[in-house]
C-alpha cells in the first residue's frame, strides 16, 4: 500500500486489461526492465531514494527495477532522481500468529534487491510491554546478527491489559501499522517503500504524523527538524560542530507531534552507522549498515510522558553531585599550574562565584594520560589540595588513546594496558596504532572487563598523587587526528568498504578514526564505533565511585542513548559565533530529551577569538545550561570573565549569582530527572503541547515548569522578542506579572539583563548565593511565590549531603512540598533527614497580591517585617528563622 497508488489501484483492478498489464510489468522489472508509467506516479514528496549508494543514471536506475527523473523535471533539486515504484519488490508475512505478548511473523523475500546479501526470510517479533510501550524487532532468524549491548527492560510475560495502540500488520508487501486506539492516528506505517534487509543495507521508511518532529540528534539542528529532504548521519566523530554533518553522539530517537496535539515518540536501538532521511511526505526512512531493527514506540500522549516512556527504556540519568551545579572554568592554554591558580584568584578577585576548575592536556608529561608535567605543574597535587581548602573541585581531561612511544619501562599504563590486553586490535591480532595527542597511540577498548579494571587501576593510581573529583572525557568517537584508520592502513573489506556508506564527513568511515574492521572484545568495531564514547563514560563512572566513594563527575563529547545514567555532555568544539549562540539552546534541550540533562555549551564558544558582547550575552544564557562552563581553545584570545570591562564583569557577577541563588530549585530538577525522568532545561512545547505557538521555539527555554528564559541572542540588540503562553509570568528581579493570552511581547533586554520569568503557579525554593555552593548551601533558604489568577501556587524542595551516593534509595533526603492558596502559605513534609534540619527560611517573596495586605501571621503570630509594593504587586516578608524541616504557616491578610 505505497500511499497514493491504494485509490488508484483499487480502480485499476476492476479493469482486467489493466491487471493483466500490471502482471506482465511486474515480471518484466524482475529482470530488470523498466517499471511501467503507472507505478512511477507518486507525488514528488512521496517519493524514496532507489539510488542511496551512488548517482544512477537512467538504464542504471531503471535496470534496478526504479523509476528516473532528469534533474530538469524535478520541482526541487533534492528530490531523489532515482526512486521505487509502487510495485517494488518487498517482504511479504507469513505465519502471521498472535503470540502471548504480541505477534510474530516470518517475512519473506522472493527477489532481490540491489544490495548484496540479501537476508531472504526474517524474523519479526512484536511484544505489547505496557500499555504505553510497543516493541517490535526485525531480525535474521538463521543467523545471529549483532545487537546494542545496552541494559533494555526484561521481556514481560503477559500481555498488559489496556493497550493504548493498535497493531497491524499488513502481508503483501510487508506493513507495520501502528495506530493510537483514542484517536485513530497512525503513528507508524511502513508500507510508505520497500523494506530491504541485506546484510550490511537495512533500510525501512514510515510515514509521519505531523512536519513537528523533534530529536535525533547529535547533529546540528533547530529543536524541530526540517524535513525538506534532509539527511542525518550517525557515526560519532570529532567535529567543529557544523550543520549536516555527523557529529560526536547517536540518539536514533524521536518525539513526533500528532495533529490532535497528542505526542509519540520512536526510538531505533541500533548502533551501526546510519542515515536517517526525512522528506516532506512527511515520512522517515531508517538506513543502517548492520545490526538489526529493534524499535521502541511510546504513546505518550503528551510529549513528557513520552520522553519518560524513552528513559523506562534507557535509564534514568545519574545524580550528579551539587557541586556539578556551579561554575566551571577551564581553558586549553593554562600550560602551567600558576596559570591554573592565577585564573581561579583572578575569578574570586572580581567575586563571581566559582566551583570548580579544570585543565586540559596541559598538565601532562608529553601528553600522557596519568602523568603530569614535573616542571610546568610540579606542585599539581598541592594546587588540588588548595582547591579543596577553598571548598572548590577539581576536574581533568583524560585520553583514551595511550601514547605507546615512551622507551620501555618508563610509562607503565601502555605497557600494563598490553600485558592485560586492553586495546583495539587490528588483522592479525596487534593492537591497532593510531596517532592522537602523544603520537603513536592505541586505544582502550571499553567493552572489556579487563580494560574497565585496567582504566580503574591506572586512574587509582593518579588520583592516590593528584585528587582529582571529576573527569573529562574526550575525543573518544574515538578520535584518530594525524591518520584515517590505522598508521598501516586498513583491510580492503567489506566492512571497510561497505556497499553502502552513510553520508559521513570525509566519505569513508574510518575518516578520523580507527579501522571500522578493527576487533574490540564484543564485535568489529564496525558494530561498536558509535558506543565507544559511552563505553569510556561507563567505565570512567564507575572508577570514580570506587576511588572517590561519592557521585561521579564525568563529562563527555562522544555519547549513545543510555549515556545519561553515567555522564553528561558538552557540545564539543563549538566556534564562538552568535550562530553558534543560538544553536546552544536546541542542543541543550534535545540532551535533556535523550535522557542526558547535564548539558552545556562551552561558555563564549571554544573556537575562535570571541567579542566582549558575545562573552557577556553567552554567559547569561550559560547560566541556564545545567553544566555551565566558560572553555576556550589555545589559539584564542583569552574570555575568563576577568579579562573582560569592570560593567561587563558585574553583569556576568549578576548572572552568575542568579544561578547559584536558583540552584536549590535546580537540583530538585535533577531529582526528578534522575526518579522519573523529567527534563531539567525543557522546551516550551513539552510543556504547553496544546499550544501549537509553541511547537517551534527553540530561542527561549524553561527550567522545569517554572522558570522560563529569554534571552538575547543577537549582536547589538538591547530588546527581545519572546512568546508567552497563557499565563501569568512574573519578572524574576521585579516580581512584577505579565498577564498574557499566549502572545508575543518585546522585552527590553540590555546589555545586563536576561530576562528571566516565573510562572504564575509555582513557588521556587532559592538561596541566597555565596561564591562557591558549598558556600551557597550554608545560607538562608528563600521562597519565591509566584501566584496563578486564582491566588495558588505550590512548589518543591529535594535536599540532601549533595555528594554522597544513592541518597535517595537510602532515604537520607529531604521532600518538602510548599503549597500557597487563599493567602496562606504552608510547607509539608513528605521526607526528612538531619540535612535538611540545618535549612533556614529567611524570607518569602508573594508575587500577584492584589490588595494590599494589613498585616502577616507567621504561625499565628503578627509578624512585622513585611513590606508591600503595590506598583509590582510584590510583598516581601523579611527575617523569618522557620526551620524548613517543621511546619510552618504564613498569612497575610
Ligand atoms: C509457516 O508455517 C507452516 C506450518 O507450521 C510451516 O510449514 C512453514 O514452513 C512456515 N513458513 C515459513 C516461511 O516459515
Ligand atoms: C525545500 O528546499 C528547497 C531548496 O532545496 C526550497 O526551494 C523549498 O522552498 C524548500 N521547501 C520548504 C517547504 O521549505
Ligand atoms: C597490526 O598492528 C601491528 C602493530 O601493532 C602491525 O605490526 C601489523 O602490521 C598490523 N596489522 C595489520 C593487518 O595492519
Ligand atoms: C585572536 O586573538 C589572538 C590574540 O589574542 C590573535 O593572535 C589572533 O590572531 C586572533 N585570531 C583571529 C582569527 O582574529
Amino acid at each position: 500500500m505505497w500511499n497514493l497508488s491504494k485509490e488508484r489501484k483499487k480502480s485499476d483492478f476492476k479493469n482486467t486489461k489493466y491487471r493483466l498489464f500490471l502482471f506482465v510489468l511486474f515480471f518484466t522489472s524482475c529482470f530488470g526492465e523498466a517499471p511501467g508509467p503507472s507505478q512511477c506516479l507518486l507525488e514528488p514528496e512521496h517519493r524514496f531514494d532507489c539510488a542511496p549508494e551512488k548517482a544512477l543514471n537512467k538504464d542504471e536506475c531503471e535496470g534496478r527495477g526504479c523509476c528516473y527523473l532528469k534533474t530538469s523535471e524535478k520541482s526541487d533539486p533534492k528530490q531523489p532522481s532515482c526512486y521505487y515504484p509502487t510495485n517494488y519488490p518487498s517482504y511479504k508475512a507469513v505465519n502471521v500468529t498472535r503470540t502471548e505478548t504480541g505477534y510474530c511473523a516470518t517475512l519473506v523475500r522472493s527477489t532481490k534487491t540491489f544490495m548484496p546479501k540479501d537476508i531472504m526470510e526474517l524474523q519479526l517479533e512484536v511484544f505489547f510491554e505496557t500499555d504505553s510501550r510497543l516493541h517490535f524487532t526485525i531480525k535474521d532468524p538463521n543467523e545471529k546478527r549483532y545487537e546494542v549491548p545496552i541494559e533494555t527492560p526484561q521481556r514481560v510475560k503477559s500481555q498488559p491489559s489496556n493497550v493504548q495502540y493498535d497493531v497491524k500488520i499488513n502481508t503483501e508487501p510487508f506493513g507495520l501499522t501502528v495506530t493510537r486506539k483514542s484517536s485513530g492516528e497512525i503513528l507508524l506505517d511502513t508500507s510508505m517503500a520497500p523494506l530491504i534487509f541485506a546484510d550490511q543495507f537495512i533500510q525501512m521508511s514510515t510515514k509521519l504524523s505531523s512536519n513537528y518532529v523533534y530529536g535525533l540528534g547529535e547533529h546540528l539542528t533547530s529543536l524541530n527538524l526540517d524535513l525538506n529532504w534532509t539527511t542525518l548521519t550517525y557515526w560519532n566523530r570529532d567535529l567543529i560542530p557544523r550543520k549536516d554533518a555527523n557529529l560526536y553522539g547517536t540518539h536514533p530517537f524521536y518525539v513526533a507531534m500528532e495533529k490532535d496535539g497528542s505526542a509519540h515518540g520512536v526510538f531505533l536501538l541500533n548502533s551501526n552507522a546510519m542515515d536517517i532521511i526525512l522528506q516532506p511526505a512527511p515520512a522517515l526512512t531508517w538506513r543502517t549498515i548492520g545490526g538489526i531493527l529493534d524499535y521502541y514506540i511510546f504513546m505518550g500522549p503528551e510529549p513528557k510522558t513520552v520522553i519518560k516512556q524513552y528513559q523506562e527504556v534507557i535509564g534514568h540519568p545519574f545524580m550528579p553531585p551539587y557541586w556539578g551545579f556551579g561554575f566551571h572554568l577551564c581553558r586549553w592554554g593554562y600550560t602551567s599550574s600558576e596559570m591554573t591558580r592565577d585564573a581561579g584568584k583572578q575569578m574570586r578577585d572580581i567575586k563571581i562565584p566559582l566551583d570548580v576548575q579544570w585543565n586540559d592536556i596541559d598538565y601532562m608529561d608529553a601528553q600522557l594520560d596519568f602523568t603530569y608535567d614535573p616542571d610546568r605543574f610540579g606542585d599539581f597535587p598541592e594546587m588540588v589540595n588548595e582547591l579543596h581548602e577553598m571548598g572548590m573541585k577539581y576536574v581533568l581531561i583524560v585520553e583514551p588513546a595511550i601514547g605507546l612511544s615512551s622507551p620501555r619501562g618508563v610509562y607503565k599504563p601502555y605497557e600494563d594496558g598490553l600485558k592485560r590486553g586492553v586495546y583495539v586490535t587490528n588483522g592479525t591480532g596487534h593492537p591497532l596504532v593510531g596517532k592522537v595527542w602523544p603520537g603513536l597511540t592505541v586505544f582502550v577498548d571499553f567493552t572489556n572487563p579487563e580494560a574497565h579494571e585496567w582504566w580503574y587501576d591506572m586512574l587509582k593510581e593518579f588520583h592516590d598523587k593528584v585528587p582529582f573529583d571529576g573527569l573529562w572525557i574526550d575525543m573518544n568517537e574515538p578520535a584518530n587526528t594525524h591518520v584515517h584508520g590505522s598508521i598501516h592502513g586498513c583491510p580492503d573489506d567489506s566492512q571497510e568498504n561497505p556497499p553502502y556508506v552513510p553520508k559521513v564527513v570525509g566519505g569513508m568511515l574510518r575518516h578520523t578514526t580507527i579501522c571500522a574492521s578493527s576487533h574490540q572484545h564484543l564485535s568489529s568495531h564496525y558494530n561498536l564505533h558509535n558506543l565507544y564514547g559511552f563505553t569510556e563514560a561507563i567505565a570512567s563512572h564507575n572508577a570514580l565511585i570506587k576511588i572517590r566513594g561519592k557521585r561521579p563527575f564525568v563529562i563527555s563529547r562522544s555519547t549513545f542513548a543510555s549515556h545519561g545514567r553515567y555522564a553528561g555532555h558538552w557540545t564539543g568544539d563549538v566556534e564562538s559565533t552568535w550562530e553558534q549562540l543560538y544553536y546552544s539552546i536546541p542542543a541543550m534541550l534535545l540532551f535533556n530529551m535523550y535522557g542526558v540533562p547535564l548539558v552545556g555549551t562551552d561558555v563564549c564558544g571554544f573556537v575562535g577569538n570571541v567579542t566582549e558582547e558575545l562573552c557577556l550575552r553567552w554567559h547569561q544564557v550559560g547560566a541556564f545550561y545545567p553544566f555551565m562552563r566558560n572553555h576556550n581553545t589555545i589559539e584564542s584570545s583569552s574570555q575568563e570573565p576577568f579579562v573582560f570591562s569592570k560593567e561587563t564583569q558585574k553583569a556576568i557577577r549578576k548572572v552568575v549569582l542568579r544561578r547559584y541563588m536558583l540552584l536549590p530549585y535546580l537540583y530538585t530538577l535533577f531529582h526528578k530527572a534522575h526518579t522519573c525522568g523529567d527534563t531539567v532545561a525543557r522546551p516550551l512545547f513539552v510543556e504547553f503541547p496544546s499550544d501549537r505557538n509553541t511547537w517551534t521555539i527553540d530561542r527561549q527555554f524553561l527550567w522545569g515548569e517554572a522558570i522560563y528564559i529569554t534571552p538575547v541572542l543577537e549582536e547589538g540588540k538591547t530588546e527581545v522578542k519572546g512568546y508567552f503562553p497563557a499565563g501569568v509570568w512574573y519578572d524574576l528581579v521585579t516580581g512584577a506579572g505579565v498577564e498574557s493570552k499566549g502572545e508575543w511581547f518585546t522585552l527590553p533586554t540590555p546589555l545586563d539583563a536576561i530576562n528571566t520569568h516565573i510562572r504564575g503557579g509555582y513557588i521556587i525554593p532559592t538561596q541566597r548565593p555565596g561564591m562557591t555552593t558549598e558556600e551557597t548551601r550554608k545560607n538562608d533558604l528563600q521562597l519565591l511565590v509566584a501566584l496563578s489568577a486564582d491566588g495558588s501556587a505550590q512548589g518543591d524542595l529535594y535536599w540532601d549531603d549533595g555528594d554522597s551516593l544513592d541518597t535517595y534509595k537510602k532515604g537520607d533526603y529531604s521532600m518538602i512540598l510548599f503549597k500557597a492558596q487563599n493567602k496562606v502559605l504552608v510547607n509539608e513534609i513528605l521526607h526528612i533527614n538531619g540535612e535538611a534540619e540545618k535549612l533556614t527560611l529567611d524570607y518569602v517573596a508573594v508575587c500577584g497580591v492584589h490588595a494590599p495586605p494589613s498585616k502577616v501571621l507567621v504561625n499565628g503570630a503578627a509578624c512585622g517585617n513585611f513590606k508591600y509594593f503595590p506598583g509590582t504587586k510584590l510583598l516581601k516578608i523579611k527575617k523569618l528563622s522557620l526551620p524548613i524541616g517543621k511546619k510552618f504557616e504564613i498569612k497575610w491578610a
